[in-house]
């Protein structure tokens, strides 16, 4: 499997080593809580465009620029008194913020991919922080698979999509949520939902009222949002409560069905965090299992169950390209 030398445990040293490698322009895999980044300097138009290329995305598809804190990001972005709130609540964390662009922001216009907004967040996962910290950059960072893939949550997925494009991979054991950001813009004064994430809409909804989920032909929509995504190769049967004989099962809850040639259950008391933080690894497991399809229990629409259902539901989709 290529790319395994490359991991690295995140002592001091590689961490020095990492921020050496965003400076130079090259591009380091690192942990966050959510999943793993596939980081550059976001002020490198060449380093921001080499993430492109590893990922093989689209170009009109903007980045997340992470930074270490709030002051660092109003740096970049104008923020409104509600998105200070929010990233007074929400930040460090799971949590992503799109704002207009500041007009003094070093930022590549590239990881704005042409829109005159950023998408901003300060990770809470210590080795992150640290890296942003030992760099002192803004450090552009989708999840580190090819585009269209199961987003990695351990440093071995990272190598098994993308070893041989890194400088290194810092690995910092599984992550802890296991779902990407959540991702909110803000329009007319309220948050929007553009992609549902690590943190719930009843968190946000604690915050700042009534919030809205983008789509639905409204005029914030999140340009990553492609249909179908976090696929993996097998199809997945949604909604099932049954399962073949030749059909993987990833199960949820305590009463799962007998049978299926391989299985994985995202949580057998029916616990959503555990069940997100498993979610990508057992996709990826079930993927290899030789089964004809993945046939994915019910899980319920609460909650961080918003997020599952989402991902579930892409990687459900029919493939595009
Ligand atoms: O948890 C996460 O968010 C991970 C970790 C590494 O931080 N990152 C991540 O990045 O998932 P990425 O690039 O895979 O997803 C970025 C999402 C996409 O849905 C993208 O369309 C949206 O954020 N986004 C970024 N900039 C945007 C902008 N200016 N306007 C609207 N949506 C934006
Ligand atoms: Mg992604």
């Amino acid at each position: 499997m290529g790319g395994t030398d490359l991991i690295k445990p995140a002592t001091p040293e590689a961490i020095a080593e990492a921020a050496d490698a965003i400076r130079r322009g090259d591009l380091v895999a690192f942990p966050t809580e959510t999943v793993y980044g596939l980081g550059a300097d976001a002020t490198n138009d060449r380093a921001v465009a080499r993430i492109f290329e590893a990922k093989g995305r689209p170009h009109f598809n903007p980045l997340i620029v992470h930074v270490a804190t709030l002051e660092a990001a109003r740096v970049h972005a104008d923020f409104d008194t509600l998105a200070e709130q929010l990233a007074a609540r929400f930040w460090p964390g799971p949590f992503t913020l799109v704002l207009p662009r500041a007009g003094g922001t070093t930022l590549s216009l590239l990881v704005s991919a042409g829109l005159d907004t950023v998408a901003l967040r300060v990770p809470g996962h210590p080795i992150a922080r640290t890296l942003l910290d030992a760099c002192d950059l803004p450090v552009a960072a989708p999840s580190a698979n090819p585009s269209g893939g199961v987003s990695p949550t351990t440093a071995a997925h990272v190598a098994e999509g993308l070893g041989d494009k890194l400088a290194l991979i810092l690995d910092g054991g599984p992550c802890r949520v296991g779902l990407e950001s959540t991702v909110v813009a803000i329009e007319g004064g309220r948050p929007v939902i553009l992609r549902p994430g690590g943190v719930t809409r009843a968190m946000i909804e604690a915050v700042a009222g009534p919030v809205a989920s983008a789509g639905g032909g409204g005029a914030l929509r999140s340009p990553g949002m492609l249909e179908s995504h976090y696929a993996p190769a097998l199809p997945l049967r949604l909604e099932a409560t049954d399962v073949a004989g030749d059909e993987a099962l990833l199960a949820f809850g305590p009463r799962a069905p007998e049978g299926g040639k391989a299985r994985c259950n995202l949580s057998p008391s029916g616990d959503l965090i555990e069940a997100a933080s498993n979610l990508f690894a057992m996709l990826r497991t079930l993927d290899k299992s030789g089964a004809r399809a993945i046939a994915v229990m019910p899980v319920p629409e609460e909650g961080l169950g918003e997020a599952i259902n989402d991902r579930l539901r892409r990687a459900a989709a029919p493939r595009v390209g």
